[in-house]
C-alpha cells in the first residue's frame, strides 16, 4: 500500500484516505541567497504545486498538523510547511524582496499583496477534479482574479491591482505525486506511459493562465524521486535497482521521462503562446547533484532523513514518520539533505534555490527576476 504523504500521524482518516489518492511528496528548503533583485515594479507570484511548495496550504484547506518538529528553524516557527525551515518557493520570494506567500485557503491575517499560493501537499494533477489538484488550483486562481474585479469595480482596495495580472509571475512545481502514486499500481511502462497525461494537466494550466492574462510561467521539473529515503525504506533492499549513488533507478527514470516531456512542452507552449516567456528550470540536476556531491555539501548522509524513525541507512518509517508518534528529529538539519524522508531541509533548499536562481540550470536562461524587471 502506498507510502503516506506528509509524515503525520494526526490527521483523520477521512483526510488520509483523500490524500491518498495523490501520494505526495514535499520538499522544502533553507536559507542563505544570493543576489537580491530590483525589481522595477511590485512582483507579483502565483504558485501552483504540491508539498514542494506549499506554505501552508494543507494546514489551511485540510487542517493537516505537522508538528512538532516542522518550522523548528523558521523565523516564526510553525507555518504548515513540510521542512524544519524555508522551502524554495520562500527563497526565490527573498530574492525578489516579495513578502513569504500566504496560502490562498488562509482565513486569517493572510496578505495578498505580492500574490498567492495555491499550492497544497499532497497535490497532483490527476484526477482533475479532486481537490486540491492542479485544474482545481487553477480554478481557485481564476475565482480570486474574479474578486479582486468585482471588489475593484465597486472601488474598494485590493492587495493586487486587476493590471498587475499580465505582469505576475506563475510558477507551477507538481506531478511528483502523480509519478509516485503511479508506482503504486502501474507498470514501469505504464507509469512512462501515464506521463503524458500529467503533462496534459499542466499544459491546460498554462494554457488557461495565459487565456486570463498571464504571461510569464517558471516551471519547476520533478526532482530525482528515487532518492527519496521514503522511497528507498521499501524499494532500495535489492541492490540491483539502485545507482552508484544509492537512489532508485526506475523511478529516477520515470522522473526523468515526465521532465523530457515537460521541456518538450515548455517549447511547444512557447512558439504557440504570443507574448508569453515561459521558463524551465531542471530541478532534478540540481537535487540530483546534491547526493552526488553530498560531501562538499556537508552532508553526512544523503539518503537519511534528519526527522523519522528506525536510524540508518534511511531513518524512515511509515508507521512513525517525522512528527508522529516515535519519531525523533536530528539536531543540526544542516548536515541533513531530507527532513523527513520525502521533503527537503532548509539547508538543501536553500542551495537549490541559489542554483535555480543562477538560471544556470534554465531554459531560456532568464533570471527568476525577470519578470519584474521589465
Ligand atoms: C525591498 O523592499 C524594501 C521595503 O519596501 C525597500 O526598502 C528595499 O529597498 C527593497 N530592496 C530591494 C533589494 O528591492
Ligand atoms: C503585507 O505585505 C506587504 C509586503 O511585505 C507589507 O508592506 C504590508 O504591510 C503587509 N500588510 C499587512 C496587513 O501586514
Ligand atoms: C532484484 O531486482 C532485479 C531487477 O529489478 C530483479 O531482476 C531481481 O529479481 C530482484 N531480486 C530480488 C531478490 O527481488
Ligand atoms: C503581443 O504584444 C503586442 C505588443 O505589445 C500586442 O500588440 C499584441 O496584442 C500582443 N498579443 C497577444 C496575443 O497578447
Ligand atoms: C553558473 O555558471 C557560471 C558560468 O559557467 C559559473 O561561473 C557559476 O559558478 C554557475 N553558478 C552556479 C550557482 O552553478
Amino acid at each position: 500500500m502506498p507510502v503516506i504523504l506528509f509524515g503525520t500521524t494526526t490527521m483523520t482518516n477521512e483526510t488520509l484516505l483523500h490524500l491518498l489518492f495523490f501520494l505526495s511528496l514535499l520538499v522544502l528548503q533553507n536559507s542563505c541567497i544570493v543576489d537580491s533583485a530590483q525589481c522595477k515594479r511590485r512582483p507579483i507570484i502565483f504558485n501552483f504545486g504540491d508539498s514542494n511548495s506549499d506554505t501552508g496550504g494543507a494546514s489551511a484547506g485540510l487542517g493537516s498538523q505537522f508538528g512538532p518538529f516542522e518550522g523548528r528553524i523558521f523565523p516564526t516557527g510553525y507555518t504548515g510547511r513540510l521542512c524544519d525551515g524555508r522551502l524554495i518557493i520562500d527563497f526565490l520570494c527573498e530574492s525578489v524582496n516579495s513578502s513569504y506567500l500566504s496560502p490562498y485557503l488562509e482565513s486569517l491575517g493572510p496578505n495578498f499583496t505580492n500574490g498567492a499560493n495555491f499550492a497544497i501537499a499532497g497535490a497532483g494533477t490527476l484526477s482533475r477534479e479532486r481537490a486540491f489538484s492542479l485544474h482545481i488550483q487553477v480554478q481557485q486562481f481564476l475565482h480570486f482574479k474574479n474578486r479582486i474585479h468585482e471588489l475593484a469595480s465597486k472601488g474598494s482596495v485590493t492587495p493586487i491591482d486587476e493590471d498587475e495580472f499580465p505582469g505576475a509571475i506563475y510558477t507551477i512545481d507538481i506531478g511528483q505525486n502523480d509519478i509516485a502514486y503511479a508506482f503504486t499500481h502501474l507498470s514501469y511502462s505504464q507509469v512512462i506511459d501515464n506521463n503524458p497525461l500529467i503533462l496534459n494537466e499542466i499544459k491546460d494550466a498554462v494554457q488557461t493562465i495565459y487565456n486570463n492574462g498571464g504571461r510569464n510561467f517558471w516551471l519547476h521539473s520533478t526532482g530525482p524521486l528515487g532518492c527519496l529515503p521514503q522511497k528507498l525504506s521499501i524499494c532500495g533492499k535489492n541492490t540491483s535497482n539502485l545507482d552508484p549513488y544509492g537512489c532508485l533507478i526506475n523511478f529516477n527514470s520515470a522522473a526523468k521521462s515526465f521532465n523530457d516531456g515537460l521541456r518538450s512542452l515548455r517549447d511547444a507552449m512557447q512558439s504557440q503562446l504570443s507574448n508569453a516567456t515561459i521558463v524551465y528550470t531542471d530541478v532534478f540536476a540540481i537535487k540530483y547533484d546534491l547526493i552526488v556531491n553530498s560531501g562538499k555539501y556537508g552532508f553526512d548522509n544523503p539518503l537519511m532523513a534528519c526527522c523519522g524513525n528506525g536510524g540508518p541507512p534511511y531513518n524512515f518509517n511509515p508507521s512513525a514518520m517525522c512528527g508522529g508518534p516515535g519519531s525523533q528529529a536530528c539536531t543540526d538539519g544542516s548536515r541533513y539533505a531530507s527532513w523527513d524522508g520525502v521533503h527537503y531541509t532548509e539547508a538543501a533548499n536553500a542551495i537549490v534555490a541559489s542554483r535555480i536562481l543562477s538560471a544556470n540550470y534554465s531554459t531560456p536562461a532568464l533570471k527568476f527576476d525577470y519578470f519584474c524587471n521589465q
